[in-house]
């Protein structure tokens, strides 16, 4: 069963970043997001030693992902990685989507 929905899972992410910006879009943006969550916390609100990418401007957040994307020379850790893993426009979504959340400070 769990092996059945990955593969599923696995087979429906390459058609996602061709829906329409739309309602489906932003809910596949959530389910992207998600995925932050397990280092940023829950909404990217997590006051810890990872940094906090609620409520940040999304020109910034941007600008980070797509640095730790495309400049091997970048000093991070994990997020270089990760970025690879994201089309540039899922980053600029999840950039938007992270910018929207409340502040880091309202729980
Ligand atoms: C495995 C843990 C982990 C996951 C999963 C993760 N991050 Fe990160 N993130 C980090 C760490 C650690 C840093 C600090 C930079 C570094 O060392 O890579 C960071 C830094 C960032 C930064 C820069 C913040 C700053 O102030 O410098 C952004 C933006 C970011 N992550 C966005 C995301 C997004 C969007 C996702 C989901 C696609 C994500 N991260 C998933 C661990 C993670």
């Amino acid at each position: 069963m769990k092996t059945r929905f990955a593969l599923t899972f696995a087979l429906l992410l390459p058609a996602l970043p061709a829906l329409a910006d739309d309602q489906a879009n932003a809910a596949q943006t959530a389910l992207l997001a998600a995925s932050c969550a397990n280092c940023h916390g829950t909404d990217g609100k997590l006051a810890g030693v990872i940094p906090a990418i609620a409520n940040r401007p999304a020109t910034a957040l941007e600008n980070q992902l797509m640095e730790f994307k495309h400049n091997d020379s970048t000093r991070a850790t994990v997020m270089p990685r990760i970025a690879k893993g994201y089309s540039d426009d899922e980053l600029k979504a999840l950039a938007q989507y992270f910018s929207r959340i409340g502040s880091a400070q309202q729980r």
